[in-house]
């Protein structure tokens, strides 16, 4: 996997420290709210595992999948609902937990999809911004990092459903999904 990668963008140390400050300031501004995290599956994995562990007030669990990309590396502007949620959310506080947004497309979906279902608020964390590729403006709460237009694998991030266990996020090399 490792030579597949041509740049290691963020390492685990950078994203461990980022994503405990993001844990710190979800606890402070959610005290006393019955949050629900929403994880999107599947690359959201990695990300929620980590942040709920540094959330230091009650929170409940849920995932969402949704299909956006299949397995090329351009959006197809369509989104199906895979899984749908196990838990009434009406009242709750919800927070979206997402890997990456690119066009805005599924996440604008999903925003949508979720305040129908009349909860108290909606808001979003994701780790990962490409500001350069947005299609809808979304205004998301919590934000790890910008990235640059790059195709990026790693720490849920798969191309192919491939690398999504690497624990860093790299800038995967061309030549692998060139052609394809
Ligand atoms: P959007 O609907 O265009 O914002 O797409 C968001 C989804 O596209 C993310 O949840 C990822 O699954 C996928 N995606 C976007 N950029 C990348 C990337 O660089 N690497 C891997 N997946 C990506
Ligand atoms: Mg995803």
């Amino acid at each position: 996997m490792k030579n597949d990668i041509e740049k290691i963008l963020l390492s685990e140390e950078e994203l461990q420290e980022k994503i405990k400050k993001i844990g710190k300031k979800i606890s402070d501004d959610y005290r006393n709210k019955e949050l629900i995290l929403i994880g999107v599956l599947k690359g959201s994995v990695p990300f929620m595992a980590d942040l709920m562990k540094r959330i230091e007030i009650p929170c409940n669990m849920d995932f969402m999948a949704v299909s956006s990309y299949g397995s090329s590396t351009e959006s197809s502007g369509v989104v199906r609902i895979l899984k749908d949620l196990d838990f009434e959310i009406e009242g709750k506080d919800v927070l979206i937990i997402e890997d990456i947004i690119d066009s805005g497309i599924t996440l604008s979906y999903l925003k949508k999809y979720l305040h129908a279902k009349n909860p108290n608020s909606v808001e979003i964390a994701c780790l990962l911004n490409k500001p350069e590729r947005r299609e809808i403006e979304m205004d998301v709460k919590y934000l790890g990092y910008d990235v640059p237009n790059y195709f990026l694998v790693g720490y849920g991030l798969d191309y192919a459903e491939k690398y999504r266990n690497l624990p860093y996020i790299g800038i995967l090399k061309e030549e692998i999904y060139k052609n394809k």
